[in-house]
């Protein structure tokens, strides 16, 4: 292959070997592994580089702490009610299900018949789906970047790791309530004999190393839209993983994606319920946080994330889920037309210029997104077929 060193940009040796976000992905890591290796070498063969774990680095300015800090008054001044209203919405342990609920039991004589059963029904199941179900656990199992997220929040976060302010439990019993996602989908996936579980593991370890940029800048406000976002996200992608699972005759996994979706029903709930009661305190600086988070677009939860070899691993994750119809962009837009009127943004009254103009702006956006991603649709081109490394490189169109 031709080597032009005069190509190489020193910023981009900066970057890691391993990863890089969506935006900036692909050339720019394999340029950076090339020209390292042949730096001062001409073109003998060297070893690829032997650098530590380094984690990718976003190519927008990362911004911190936006929240003006009277604010966080509002958080303190919020105890009580989220204490009545939001820690409501969770559920008492001894009550919720457990991963072992839905999966052969090791200790039961029937354990063996239980896992044929289990592997029998999911060689009925296509390939195309198990990409988009292990995509959908590896994103849950990346579950410590999103507490990490949470505890980013200025007048929020658990200053101690046992904090005993509602904020803290929430986030403490949200985490805990998640977690059982990616264990039944990881111990599921596993029994299944259908997909390269090491494959899947590098992802989750490089996906956590990772962790991720959802843009929230340790502002509440932005945290909680962009929450309310990713639990109605998550709730609508776990919800068509059951329903495809049911046409596949896989009713157990189809109960297993199902008992998750109804989580995250229940987590949007909590989290609208929050932004709903910022637009009622501060109308004005909610909306402008609807306003900014949706012009910097909702980045997915994994959007980081990498198994070792394909540079544009999510892209494909991601379209193979709009082709199932698991989580497409018309959802996205979904989600936004619900969240504008779940929250009555068209008729918030009394606000700033600007935050008519922010009003008017995400008001106008869900049918603006649903015209660009038609247009889009119009121009694809036939969908290319791509090796995924957790189904042993098997093909998989887009
Ligand atoms: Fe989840
Ligand atoms: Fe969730």
């Amino acid at each position: 292959m031709a080597l032009n060193l005069n190509s190489f940009n020193l910023q981009t040796y900066k970057y890691s070997s391993f990863a890089l976000p969506t935006m900036s992905r692909g050339n720019l890591r394999s340029s950076t592994i090339l020209m390292a290796s042949t730096v001062g070498s001409g073109t003998k063969e060297v070893e690829s580089l032997k650098k530590p774990f380094t984690p990718p680095r976003e190519v927008h300015v990362q911004v911190t702490h936006t929240m003006p800090p009277q604010k966080v008054e509002i958080f303190k001044s919020l105890e009580d009610w989220a204490e009545q209203n939001i820690l409501v919405h969770l559920k008492p342990v001894e009550k919720c299900w457990q991963a072992q609920d839905f999966l052969p039991d090791p200790a039961s004589d029937g354990f063996y018949d239980q896992v044929k059963e289990l592997r029998e029904r999911a060689k009925e199941i296509p390939d195309d789906y198990f990409v988009v179900l292990v995509g959908d656990m590896i994103t849950e199992e990346a579950l410590p970047t999103y507490q990490t997220m949470l505890n980013t929040l200025d007048g929020v976060r658990d200053e101690t790791g046992a904090s005993l302010t509602s904020w803290a439990v929430w986030t403490r019993a949200w985490t805990a309530e998640e977690n059982r996602h990616g264990d039944v989908l990881n111990k599921y996936l596993f029994l299944s004999g259908r997909v390269d579980m090491k494959a899947i593991e590098k992802t989750i370890q490089y996906l956590i190393g990772s962790g991720m940029d959802p843009r929230t800048e340790n502002n509440p406000y932005l945290g909680f839209i962009y929450t309310s976002f990713q639990e109605r996200a998550t709730f609508i992608s776990h919800g068509n993983t059951a329903r495809l699972a049911k046409e596949h005759g896989d009713m157990k996994l189809a109960q297993i994606c199902g008992i998750i979706a109804s989580d995250e029903k229940r987590h949007e709930t909590a989290y609208t319920k929050i932004v709903e009661k910022l637009f009622e305190v501060d109308p004005d600086g909610t909306v402008l946080a609807l306003a900014d988070m949706m012009k910097k677009k909702i980045s997915m939860p994994a959007h980081l994330m990498y198994d070792g070899q394909d540079d544009d691993l999510f892209d494909h994750f991601s379209a193979v889920a709009q082709r199932l119809g698991v989580y497409t962009a018309k959802d996205y837009a979904d989600i936004l037309e619900f969240l504008v009127g779940r929250w009555n943004v068209g008729n918030l009254a009394g606000l700033s210029s600007e935050g008519r103009r922010a009003q008017e702006y995400v008001c106008g956006l869900p049918p603006r997104i649903r015209r660009l991603e038609e247009r889009a649709q119009g121009r694809a081109k036939q969908s290319p077929i791509v090796p995924f490394s957790w189904i042993y490189n098997r093909d998989v169109q887009l």
